[in-house]
């Protein structure tokens, strides 16, 4: 069904755990229908704030069920970097947190591919009396950075940064003074960056936010003690705020059960169970949209941990109808919105995505991957500046298409391909290692032939 192809060689999937790489291709083909239980490894947004704040507590902080992810790995190598010892025997680890203070690194952090290890521990390094350089690959030296650089400049630090405010940046900390800001690109990476510099501050940092974005920050913060206060515009933090070591297990990823949930969607008749997933309302509205467009969706177990909602999901195909997705939704939904277009011509009315700007400067510009892809499966498609126009009732055809090195394309794409006429040759879909090493596997043993 789904064969992981490296360097010309067809390989089984059984051996991809361990030859895949981000240059891997993949060849995927059609299938009939999903059915079975996925569990799936720790959301991501939720695993670089617990790691980064573990390292910051006192006391040890235990982890289970801990992104499986390349970019959660980045976060933890930076932070070793930092002087903060950590064990890890998979998906459990154990920080050794080393209180307000870190240690100066000996050479430049790596960041790899993550955008989020780059802007969310750039508030902790502000804070801190060293000078610290971050820099990350191609994709990630393309990402701007003035969304951080202004507002940590602002309570204090000095930042250099490569050419347009990209990485690398070059960090020098220092005791900072709180502000008041709103955010002019409603990020929760910068929010989390932002009340994380905000422990370090004299005074309180307030954060305000014109749509509201995931709250993970916020209630990691609470988790490890620390006093939050919220309001219907945004969150503040008062600084000097001693953290404390957690124990926690962290709810599987809602943005990678996206694939599975859409992949089930495609086929009448599957039935997908989704044990301890995230289900935090500024993550979960995927659910409502996936029920518009007309799965039967079901979640029972709802549990409260450390603040965060899991729960089980059970999932039904249906035939799909269509949706435009704009506004709050948009940016609620803006890591599926790949997934969503790559399913949205084999809805019944097509999916029209809108204020979907930020696409542009994601891991790739996925506006411009999304269409080329589905343009070369065969799919009619508009592309606008700040979003998507994809009708339905089309039939796609299997290809060569690429990940353009983003693993939420490769993932997407691997979910189109399904329901494709033929074969489809994904280039270099292994970069699906950044978020979920183990999707292609997943996919196999869920697909129906
Ligand atoms: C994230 C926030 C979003 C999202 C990213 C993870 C987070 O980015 O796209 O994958 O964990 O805070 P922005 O903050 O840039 O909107």
């Amino acid at each position: 069904m789904l064969v992981p192809k490296q360097a010309g060689l067809l390989l089984t999937a059984k051996c991809q755990l361990l030859f895949m790489s981000k240059s891997s291709n993949v060849i995927v083909r059609p299938a009939k229908g999903l059915k079975g239980t996925i569990s799936l490894p720790g959301d991501k947004s939720i695993s670089h704030r617990y790691a980064m704040l573990g390292g910051i507590a006192e006391g040890a902080t235990k982890l289970e069920n801990y992104s499986a992810g390349a970019d959660c790995a980045s976060t933890l190598g930076c932070l070793r970097s930092l002087g903060v010892e950590w064990t890890r025997d998979g998906g459990k680890i154990v920080i050794q947190g080393r209180g307000a203070k870190l240690q100066a690194p000996s050479a430049p952090l790596d960041c790899g591919n993550s955008g989020s290890t780059i802007r969310m521990l750039s508030g902790i390094l502000a804070g801190q009396d060293f000078s610290t350089e971050l820099f990350g690959d191609e994709s990630l030296s393309r990402r701007p950075m003035a969304r951080v650089i202004t507002p940590l400049e602002a309570m204090g630090a000095k930042i250099t940064a490569g050419n347009g405010g990209r990485p690398p940046l070059k960090i020098s900390g220092g005791h900072l003074k709180a502000i008041s800001y709103n955010m002019p690109v409603p990020s929760a990476q910068v929010k989390s960056c932002l009340l994380f510099a905000g422990l370090y501050a004299d005074g309180e940092t307030a954060v305000e936010e014109s749509i509201r974005t995931r709250d993970h920050g916020e209630i990691a913060l609470r988790a490890f003690g620390a006093e939050v206060k919220r309001t219907p515009q945004g969150a503040s933090v008062r600084g000097g705020q001693t953290l404390k070591a957690i124990e926690a297990r962290i709810p599987g990823d809602i943005s990678s059960a996206a694939f599975f949930l859409c992949a089930a969607g495609l086929f009448p008749g599957s039935q997908l169970v989704v044990p301890n997933l995230l289900m935090n309302p500024t993550r979960a509205r995927l659910l409502d949209i996936l029920i518009g467009l007309g799965l039967g969706i079901s979640v029972t177990q709802l549990e409260e941990h450390h603040g965060e909602l899991v729960g089980t999901v059970q999932v039904e195909g249906g035939s799909l109808k269509g949706a435009t997705i704009s506004g709050a939704d948009t940016a609620a939904v803006i890591d599926e919105i790949p997934v969503l277009s790559a399913i949205a011509p084999y809805t019944r009315d097509g999916i029209e995505i809108r204020d979907a700007k930020e696409l542009r400067v994601k891991e790739s510009d996925r506006i411009a991957t999304v269409a080329t892809n589905l343009r070369a499966m065969g799919a009619e498609v508009e592309e606008r500046e700040d979003g998507l126009k994809i009708p339905g009732t089309q039939k796609l055809r299997g290809a060569e298409i690429d990940s353009f090195g983003d693993h939420r394309i490769a993932m997407a794409f691997a979910v189109a391909a399904l329901r494709a006429s033929g074969e489809t040759l994904i280039r270099d879909a292994g970069a699906a290692v950044i978020s979920f090493p183990g999707f292609f596997d997943s996919l196999d043993a869920l697909v129906e032939r």
